[in-house]
Order: C-alpha cells, then sequence, then structure tokens
C-alpha cells in the first residue's frame, strides 16, 4: 500500500479568515447545512484548504462558479477512476453507492481507509465489491482531491457540473505529484 493513512493536524478556529469563506451560488438547491459548516475552511497552504481539524476541504467563490485547484482535480479524477461504478457526479448506480451521500456521514480517515483497503458486501444474492485502490498510483497520488470533490458534492456547495473556473495549480501540488507518482 502506498504511504500511511495522513494524519491530521487539528487547525485553531481563530486562524479562520473572512476571505476563506465559501461564496457559493445563492440558488443552490442541496446544501446541506451541517456538512457545508463543518468543512468550512479555516486555514489555507498554498492553495490546500484545511478546516478545523485540519482535513483537506473545498474553497468555492464566485458565487458557486470557481473552485480551488483539489476540487477541479478531483472532479477529473473522480470521472476517470470512479463514476464507471458510482456514476457521474457522484450520484450513484445500481450497482455502487452514491457517493455524494455517503461523504455526508463517513469521516476523512473511513474514506481513505475504503478507498486503500477496498469493501465487500456479501448479502445474498447481491454481490458488490469496491475494489482496493492502495497500490492504484493514479488513484491515491489524488485521495485528498477525490476527498475534496466529494466533500463539495455532500456539503451541496458543488452541482452537477465540471468546474469551469478555478484557481491556479499550487507549487505545492506539482511537487507532491511527482513525488508520489515517481516514488
Ligand atoms: C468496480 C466498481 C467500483 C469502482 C471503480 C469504484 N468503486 Fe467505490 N464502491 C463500489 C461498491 C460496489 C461499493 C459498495 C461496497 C459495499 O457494499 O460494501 C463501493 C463503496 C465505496 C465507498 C463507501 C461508500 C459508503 O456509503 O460507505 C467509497 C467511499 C467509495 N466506494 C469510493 C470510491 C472512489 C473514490 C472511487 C474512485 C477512485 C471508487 N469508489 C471506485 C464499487 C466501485
Amino acid at each position: 500500500m502506498l504511504g500511511a493513512v495522513p494524519t491530521a493536524t487539528a487547525v485553531l478556529a481563530q486562524d479562520a479568515k473572512p476571505e476563506l469563506a465559501n461564496k457559493l451560488d445563492p440558488n443552490a438547491k442541496e446544501i446541506d447545512e451541517p456538512v457545508l459548516k463543518a468543512a468550512t475552511a479555516v486555514k489555507e497552504e498554498d492553495g490546500k484548504y484545511l478546516d478545523k481539524d485540519g482535513h483537506p476541504t473545498f474553497h468555492i467563490t464566485n458565487d458557486g462558479k470557481k473552485v480551488d485547484w483539489y476540487t477541479y482535480s478531483g472532479y477529473r479524477r473522480y470521472h476517470a477512476e470512479c463514476h464507471v461504478c458510482h456514476g457521474p457526479d457522484g450520484m450513484g448506480s445500481t450497482y455502487a453507492p452514491v457517493l455524494k451521500d455517503s461523504l455526508k456521514r463517513l469521516s476523512y480517515e473511513e474514506f481513505y481507509g475504503i478507498l486503500a483497503g477496498g469493501r465487500q458486501n456479501h448479502t445474498a444474492g447481491n454481490e458488490s465489491v469496491m475494489p482496493a485502490f492502495g497500490d492504484n498510483k493514479n488513484v491515491m497520488c489524488y485521495a485528498n482531491d477525490l476527498y475534496v470533490y466529494l466533500r463539495a458534492r455532500a456539503a451541496g456547495a458543488w452541482g452537477r457540473a465540471r468546474p469551469g473556473e478555478k484557481e491556479e495549480k499550487p507549487e505545492s501540488a506539482k511537487t507532491a505529484e511527482k513525488e508520489c507518482l515517481g516514488g
């Protein structure tokens, strides 16, 4: 398996800055207030947004039109690696669960664990398998990106659309990607 479950460092609430607030589409219909609140960024490090527990989160601005780099990247990775089973935009399929709902309840650690280790359900007549992606760099190098995108879907902060406007790819994302894919 690639790496270990990343450990989160709690972020102090007093680090929160007004410019980190999301500026969502005023007409967004699927906002889940508790999920959105828990996902509020209180800290930004080179284009990477962190919630009060130090977990990665999204940052959406310009009335819901612009996303941070990781949400954009997560959207692309999701549609490359996950949507065949989980449906477009995290909407689910007859085979695999609706991830935009799963992420309302799964913690970051649970999400990471399922992604790396997979999961199987053996109810009679309903054999569904979530593959283990622990050895797949095209997935694990982008685990945070996938989490951030799906979290934005769960909060209702991002809808069923391909992100258009996005923040620039951070230098630290370029470095981390190179190290992860090459290592
Ligand atoms: C081959 C089909 C398949 C692919 C590809 C796939 N999954 Fe899954 N996934 C499943 C199935 C089936 C389940 C339900 C397993 C079970 O019943 O325990 C699942 C479950 C999950 C869960 C737990 C959902 C819950 O409600 O508890 C998460 C999270 C998840 N998948 C994330 C992903 C991500 C992210 C990707 C892309 C990197 C992905 N999956 C790709 C089939 C797939």
